[in-house]
């Protein structure tokens, strides 16, 4: 590891630790012997036959220690239709250091890893809420894998993303280069620490990106 290497894994080794040890860093790295995850339809009212002003809705994301997924959750509870986790077919460890570790590593090689999420009908959706953590500047892999199996073009994309100290960085650049054709809405950007408390911000973009 050169010195550059070093202090940036040193950078955000240390927001990532204040983030988890802020009270957001409950892991929950899915176990090796999970079911295949499944798209969990809503049943909340509002969200008629899972449309939202005729449109149908997916909320899809990636998480490893849960600030990701508590920003879904509020986001699929405010907007309805469908919501999933994209989830990696062999688990990151839930060693911090070695997942910091492996994610550079996948990063560096573009690596695909395998993801176990499956969606019967993604022609369905209109709308795909999207989000995951920033990961070394950019999106854990596995998001990748997603965006190469389910085509975002001519869907609207409304992009969230999670960090611990580094803001938004080439999270959306890389989106938006990956899912070439997909109409975008302006992305939500939460710091990790405060992911589980921020109803009031998630509601003020969830409207614009219902324009
Ligand atoms: C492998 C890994 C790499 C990370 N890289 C960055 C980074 O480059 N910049 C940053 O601001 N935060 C980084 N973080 C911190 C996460 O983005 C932040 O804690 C996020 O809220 C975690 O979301 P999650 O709980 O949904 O996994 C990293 C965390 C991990 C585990």
């Amino acid at each position: 590891m050169n010195r550059r290497d070093f202090l940036k894994l040193a950078g955000v080794s240390l927001l990532s630790l204040a983030a988890l040890t802020m009270g957001c860093g409950s892991f929950n790295a899915a176990k090796a012997d999970a079911p295949a995850p499944k798209v969990k339809q809503s049943t909340s009212e509002g969200a008629s036959q899972n449309m939202n002003n005729g449109k149908k809705i997916l909320v899809a994301y990636f998480s490893w220690s849960g600030n990701t997924k508590a920003v879904a959750e509020e986001i699929h509870k405010q907007v309805g239709g469908d919501i999933v986790e994209i989830v990696p077919a062999t688990p990151y460890s839930e060693t911090y250091s070695v997942t910091v570790a492996k994610a550079k590593a996948e990063q560096e090689a573009g690596a695909r890893p395998a993801i176990s999420t499956k969606i019967a009908d993604f022609e369905q959706y209109d709308t795909i809420y999207l989000g995951y953590p920033n990961w070394w500047g950019s999106m854990p892999m596995p998001v990748a894998t997603f965006i190469d199996t389910y085509k975002m073009s001519g869907k609207k994309v409304a992009p969230f993303f999670t960090h611990g100290g580094g803001g938004v960085q080439r999270c959306m650049s890389d989106l938006e280069a990956r899912a070439q054709g997909a109409k975008f809405t302006d992305y939500l950007c939460l710091s990790g620490s405060s992911a589980k408390n921020s109803q009031g911000e998630i509601t003020s973009w969830v409207k614009k990106t219902q324009n």
